[in-house]
């Protein structure tokens, strides 16, 4: 059914395809923008396409094999008219909506478009991209073999025949191998994207870090932060997995809980529902939270720390609550993420945010900063103010990662330096929460929703 050599060659020609347009795309936008995320998101695009046109002449090449008579012309010409009829329908509710669905496509057959569009769209890029590596190893291994081969012929005196070339020395039976192999390699990443959106994806991971504080007062030792965060509610973070998160972290007994913004996706009606799930969050000290891009940017920020407040949740936009045990005082500090229309009212907001932490701080006291984190060096700007530490998320952890093979190994690393877990720098520390829910493809791979509870520590 699959010709590796061809299947090979076609990648090749595409590979060298793709090299070119990054180079010129590279041009471009650097010309034009200097746009470093711009690139990114053409990059992604031009590969998605690639990996598009290849899955394609798969297609219609099981269409030959199940339809021999059938001229390949018109194979490819029916499989095109499917694909594209297949993306058109699915543009309203899945591309032309951004990371995902407002309300009106809340219809099951959306959801379920959605989730079978991403499905593809993570398993044929993960698939093309393996078999591109897998082909690439082959070859490498072919010409390594043919380049022995000629060096020993040498060394004998003997002469290699003309004919002689990388061509074929492969055998049958080989070759047979390594077809199947490029078929399992082709299968498996649709199999465990399906993984992720079926099961990673609501696989929550409890974290317990210990921090250690050096001027962590007396009665603060042991004392246990949870948080939560990017919590994202959507058909694919329902009510129901948010109260399920709200249960294991009430079951985890923490003395504060810590909440680091985005809680809705982009349907600001779905605000009320998330706070009335996340009102279900039990501590003694009390529930504490910032806000995150998604509110900022879907413009609920008034509106849902209203409804928080309502419900005893206390969100501090630009302000601190000291939390008192024993006489002693640990201050917690809430920021909004920076506003701003153009890059330069951006950063004048970033400027004054910081200014601001710098005014909530309080002077021989463990400061603990909530930032939702959506600028890439907010850690080591704070960390030079002084800030303890930095509870974060608006990651992900990458959503697709690759962390336990080597640390940083995941999609947000492309834009972001700290992306998952702990960190420290001139004293400060830093942990990145890979948050309970997803944007953009709702699958999660290497990268399980995580629930943090921190132990406090002096030593
Ligand atoms: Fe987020």
């Amino acid at each position: 059914m699959v010709n590796f050599r061809t299947v090979y060659q076609r990648v090749s020609v595409q590979w060298r395809a793709i090299i070119l347009l990054l180079i010129l795309a590279l041009a471009t936008v650097t010309i034009a923008y200097g746009d470093f995320l711009d690139l990114i998101t053409l990059a992604l695009f031009l590969l998605f396409i690639a990996s598009q046109v290849f899955w394609i002449g798969r297609i219609v090449d099981l269409g030959k094999w199940l339809f021999p008579d059938q001229p390949r012309v018109r194979l490819v010409v029916i499989a095109d008219l499917v694909y594209l009829f297949v993306i058109a329908y699915s543009f309203p509710t899945t591309i032309g909506q951004g990371h995902t669905f407002r309300s009106a496509y809340y219809g099951l057959s959306n959801i379920v478009f959605e989730a079978v569009f991403w499905w593809w769209f993570v398993g044929s890029m993960l698939a093309f991209a393996l078999v591109v590596a897998f082909g690439t190893v082959e070859r490498t291994t072919r010409v390594a073999a043919w380049a022995c081969r000629k060096a020993r012929q040498s060394t004998k005196g003997r002469v290699a025949a003309a004919s002689s070339s990388v061509a074929d020395p492969v055998s049958p039976g080989r070759r047979h191998f390594l077809e199947q192999t490029a078929v399992l390699i082709s299968a498996t990443p649709f199999v465990v994207a399906g993984y992720g959106l079926l099961h990673s994806r609501l696989d929550v991971e409890v974290v317990r870090p210990r921090i250690p504080l050096a001027r962590l007062p007396k009665a603060f030792d042991g004392f246990r932060i949870a948080q939560l965060s990017d919590i994202h509610i959507s058909p694919f973070t329902t009510a129901d997995y948010i109260h399920r998160c709200v249960s294991i972290t009430n079951e985890l007994k923490p003395d504060l809980i810590a909440l680091t913004g985005d809680y809705i996706a982009w349907d600001t009606g779905q605000q009320g529902e998330v706070v009335r799930t996340l009102a279900g969050l039990r501590a003694p000290f009390g529930v504490f939270g910032c806000l995150g891009n998604h509110e900022e940017e879907s413009g609920t920020e008034e509106s849902i720390t209203g409804l928080f407040m309502a419900q005893g949740i206390h969100i501090l936009r630009q302000a601190r609550a000291p939390i008192v045990l024993g006489g002693e005082t640990l201050n917690l500090i809430g920021i909004d993420e920076p506003h701003g229309r153009t890059e330069a009212e951006w950063r004048r907001d970033v400027h004054r945010k910081l200014q601001q932490i710098k005014e909530l701080m309080m002077p021989e006291t463990v400061n603990i900063l909530l930032s939702h984190g959506d600028f890439p060096d907010m850690f080591d700007r704070v960390a030079e103010l002084g800030i303890d530490l930095m509870l974060a998320g608006h990651t992900h952890g990458g959503q697709l990662s690759l962390d336990f093979v080597h640390r940083g190994l995941n999609l947000s690393h492309l834009i972001y330096d700290y992306t998952s877990g702990w960190y420290e720098k001139n004293g400060a520390q830093l942990y990145v929460n890979r948050g309970i829910g997803t944007t953009g493809f709702p699958i999660r791979l290497g990268a399980r929703p995580e629930i943090s509870v921190f132990e406090l520590s002096r030593t």
